[in-house]
């Protein structure tokens, strides 16, 4: 059985940093947490062109690696596309799956997200499926929808098996790189959208304990981390700017005893 109660950190690094600067950054972190003794998960989430080097340093750390994206297919004729095999033969634990900025620039839809999701379990790495609403959608009144909607869309019809596990992301879209996040009463509200769902979708309440986390993301700092993972209304951040500065990814998981 997986161990879902420790809250998880995630730095999702986007497409910010060269291989040169990546590797810098995360020698830094892994330098930083050494003695660190907290009861948390870490992952790091770098571009493709960094995660055989960057997996190479966290090996000797407790830091998991994660990837940006992942295609749906085995191996094949998929110019450009990098399957969940190859990401876990280069030591990759979680994925990040349907980004809002993957869903808006490149028009991934909640059907690729189902079949990316597949391909990761099948391979007992973790998702990390990022759900969220634009402000339009809020703004129309559609917040819970769209929710709904893409959390279904991503989970109907896949069953969890013992030591497989899920976390889902809620990302609103118009707080990402916002430089402001949620009220943590709204994160709280949301997570309690998408437990009812997961319990629509047969995912029994016990198994939202123990396999499936909720998490937030979209404009986390050190600021506000305690009143998000500190209060335990989530189980954890999906980091994106923050997460960039050493110091400031570094303060925010200490705060998390
Ligand atoms: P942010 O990004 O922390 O910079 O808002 C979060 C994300 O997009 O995952």
């Amino acid at each position: 059985m997986p161990n879902t109660s420790k809250p998880i950190f995630i730095a999702n690094w986007k497409m910010n940093l060269g291989l040169k600067e990546t590797i810098e950054l995360t020698k830094k972190i892994t330098g930083d947490l050494k003695s660190f003794k907290g009861n948390t998960d870490i992952a790091i989430c770098p571009s493709f062109t960094a995660l055989a080097e960057v997996s190479k340093i966290l090996k000797k750390s407790k830091i998991q690696l994660g990837a940006q994206d992942v295609f749906w297919e085995e191996k094949g004729a998929y110019t450009s596309n990098i399957s969940a095999a190859m990401l876990k033969e280069i030591g990759c634990k979680y994925v990040i799956i349907g980004h809002s900025e993957r869903r808006q620039y490149l028009h991934e839809t909640d059907r690729m997200v189902h079949q990316k999701v597949k391909c990761v379990l099948e391979e007992n790495l973790i998702p990390i499926i990022c759900v969220g609403e634009t402000f339009e959608e809020r703004q129309q009144g559609n917040k819970d929808y769209t929710i709904i909607k893409q959390v279904s869309g991503a989970l109907k019809g896949i069953t969890l098996l013992k030591d497989q596990e899920i976390i889902i992301a809620y990302e609103p879209v118009w707080v990402i790189g916002s430089g402001q996040a949620v009220d943590p009463k709204e994160a709280e509200y949301t997570n309690q959208v998408i437990r009812r769902t997961l319990i629509d979708l047969f995912f029994p309440v016990e198994m939202l304990g123990k396999s499936i986390r909720i998490i937030y993301g979209g404009s986390v700092d050190s600021k506000v981390i305690n009143e998000f993972v500190g209060e335990h209304t989530v189980d954890g951040v999906l980091v994106g700017g923050a997460s960039l500065k050493e110091k400031e990814f570094v303060e925010m998981i200490k705060k998390i005893k």
